[in-house]
């Protein structure tokens, strides 16, 4: 089973029927569209009710785990910081930085029961996802490396000067939170990146957003890029 992670408000994948399902995990209950060989999980929940610091991200990941996703792809929306990725642009992220705080229930391993492992992130993305995506889409560019801050608030203008200069390119809320547990679930991933503003303090004197028709239509591409990366093998 392969899996979209993304917003809200899907309930067809490029013609592929999807049926809306509760998942019970040990962390929650986690609502899903499923189909025959690919899940859609809107991390948010369906309305988009969640902030990204509250977020059920152990459920949601355990969710897909319980349904047998061997292979997962998230759809992130960021801030752009540096030119790797401008406004409009989808891209391939290729390492991310956690700055969210440790706030967040962000691992399955809590000792006791639950064991204490240590999981390598040499590797955070899936090497042969990342090339079956580039061969159906050449143009995605190299969104570069994500910092994840905790939200939900945007940034400072000095925080995000900072993150600049520690060589990160986008920001975003959701991604190391999210693709920790996935790989704590070995579950394959990559991360799509579409940048929807200029980070606070860059290019722009005040962050402004584009509109909400060039998102949908960015959306769409993913989506649509997504299920082709994903169901274009037969494991
Ligand atoms: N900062 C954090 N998260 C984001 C941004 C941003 O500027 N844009 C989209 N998600």
């Amino acid at each position: 089973m392969k899996a979209i992670i993304g917003g809200t408000g899907v309930d067809a994948l490029d013609g592929i029927p999807l049926k809306r399902t509760m998942v019970q995990t040990l962390y929650g209950e986690v609502e899903l569209f499923v189909g025959d060989r690919l899940v859609f999980l809107p991390r948010h929940g369906s309305s988009h009710s969640l902030p990204p610091h509250l977020i059920n991200y152990r459920a949601n990941v355990a969710a897909l785990k319980d349904l047998g996703v061997d292979e997962a792809i998230g759809i992130y929306a960021v801030g752009s910081i540096s030119q790797a990725l401008s406004p409009g642009e989808i891209g391939i992220v290729s390492d991310f930085v956690d700055f969210t705080g440790g706030g967040r229930e962000h691992t399955f391993y809590t000792g006791g029961e639950s064991g204490v492992h240590h999981i390598s992130m040499d590797d955070v993305f899936d090497a042969l996802l990342r090339e079956r995506m580039s061969n159906l889409a050449p143009n995605l560019k190299d969104a570069g490396v994500y910092v994840c801050t905790n939200g939900p608030r945007l940034e400072t203008k000095a925080e995000i000067n900072l993150y600049g200069r520690l060589g990160c390119d986008v920001v975003g809320m959701t991604l190391a939170t999210e693709v920790s547990l996935l790989k704590e679930a070995d579950i394959r991933c990559l991360a799509l990146a579409y940048s929807i503003n200029w980070a606070a303090g860059v290019e722009q004197a005040n962050v402004s957003f584009i509109g909400d028709e060039q998102i949908a239509v960015l959306k769409a591409e993913m989506t649509h890029l997504c299920c082709k990366a994903l169901l274009s093998c037969s494991n």
